[in-house]
């Protein structure tokens, strides 16, 4: 495939020069569900599908991009003394935003370059494809400028940075995370209030992750993530006029519920139960992984998209469907919405043999109800961001 690309690449930017090749993952999250930006745990990890570029820096200025998965906008250009967020510059804002907060955090950029993308994750599904195009391009531009002692966690911090202040979406940190991180056959136990991790090896036996892709599509900017983020950081300020504490990651379930008489509307309760309640659930689950124990791992997915669609509601009709269905499969250990929610995808862990059947009846009922079809993908984990 690569080979391929690089065929590609010369037949859009010419041949010659010193043409490089990239790779970032998608990701998927197994529990801990916008615990992120609430200072908890998450647990993720790397895809084997991805994003790769093919890039060469350039003599001038200009940054020209290319993209087989949005082939009709052709060769999009920007350029160097022009890094502001441009809607009209759709999905290039990902890589040039990338490049200012290089910028801006002292590694200056000082060439252009070409470059072409092809990403086989479902665009807009909740697998983070942007993240992806993040990462790939903070690999990319460490390499081409020899920005040597940038290491992978700064390039996820980098691809966070641009994200919330040159595309304006204020995500937190878990999908960079994990895209630059990821290891292969493992995910990622990270605790999202300082950054330390420990990686946790998936061993599935007569298992597999299935991914169920809703193709509602939805982004981030237009969803209602940021009204969500800004309900639960109301929350936090109101349990603060009695509680010592700086994120909602802190409490038990027990110190919440004695206090949650503090916070003054029944929606940002639930708010913020969700979010005290998600991060225990993700101790727990590791815990349970750790020890074998796959059955109540599954239990815990299944509580936590309860929760994600009763009390902090960003599920939506058609990942109810998706999960309600995969519930009553046969061979079923767990399911539920991952990501952001509002559409995207459903991460269900099904016994091998069992998956055919999965399939085709959580796909009919879903095609039944909804009117359009799933797609339904068996996924391996991979390694994170890197060179090719
Ligand atoms: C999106 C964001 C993440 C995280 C999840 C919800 O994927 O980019 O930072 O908040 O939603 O868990």
């Amino acid at each position: 495939m690569v080979n391929q690309l690089m065929q590609d690449f010369i037949e859009k930017f010419g041949d010659g020069g010193d043409i490089r090749k990239y790779f970032a993952p998608g990701r998927v999250n197994l529990i801990g569900e916008h615990t992120d930006y609430n200072g908890g745990h998450v647990f993720p990890c790397a895809l084997t599908i991805g994003t790769y570029a093919i890039v060469r820096k350039r003599e001038d200025r200009k940054m020209r991009f290319y993209s087989q998965n949005f082939e009709k906008l052709g060769i999009v250009e920007g350029s160097l003394d022009n890094l502001v967020y441009d809607k009209a510059a759709d999905w290039t804002n990902y890589p040039a935003g990338v490049v200012w907060a290089f910028g801006e955090k002292g590694y200056t950029v000082d060439k252009g370059f070409d470059m072409l993308l092809f990403g086989n994750i479902p665009n807009g599904s909740g697998l983070s494809s942007s993240a992806s195009v993040e990462v790939v391009t903070g690999v990319a531009v460490r390499d081409l400028f020899g920005f040597d002692d940038v290491t992978m966690q700064d390039i996820a911090l980098l691809g966070q940075y641009s994200e919330n202040n040159y595309n304006g979406v204020n995500c937190g940190i878990m999908d960079q995370f994990a895209i630059a991180m990821g290891k292969k056959d493992n995910a990622i136990f990270l605790d999202c209030s300082d950054l330390s991790y420990t990686y946790a090896p998936i061993k599935l036996d007569d298992a597999k992750i299935v991914i169920a892709c809703s193709n509602k599509k939805r982004g981030l900017g237009d969803s209602k993530y940021n009204e969500r983020r800004a309900e639960c950081e109301q929350a936090l300020a109101e349990l603060q006029t009695k509680l010592d504490i700086k994120s909602l990651g802190e409490l038990t379930e027990e110190e919440f519920e004695a206090n949650k008489d503090l916070i003054q509307s029944e929606v940002r309760q639930r708010r913020a139960k969700h979010a005290v309640c998600e991060n225990q659930r993700t101790l727990k689950a590791v815990e349970v992984l750790q020890a074998g124990n796959i059955e109540e791992f599954g239990k815990l997915m299944n509580a936590s998209h309860v929760s994600l669609r009763d009390d902090y509601e960003v599920t939506g009709i058609e990942l109810d469907t998706l999960v309600e269905n995969a519930w009553e499969q046969e061979g079923v250990i767990g399911s539920r919405m991952t990501g952001a929610g509002f559409g995207g995808c459903t991460v269900s862990i099904v016994k091998t043999d069992c998956i055919d059947a999965f399939i085709e009846n959580v796909g009919k009922a879903y095609l039944d109800k909804i009117g359009y079809a799933a797609d339904f993908y068996v996924v391996e984990i991979g390694d994170g961001g890197r060179v090719l």
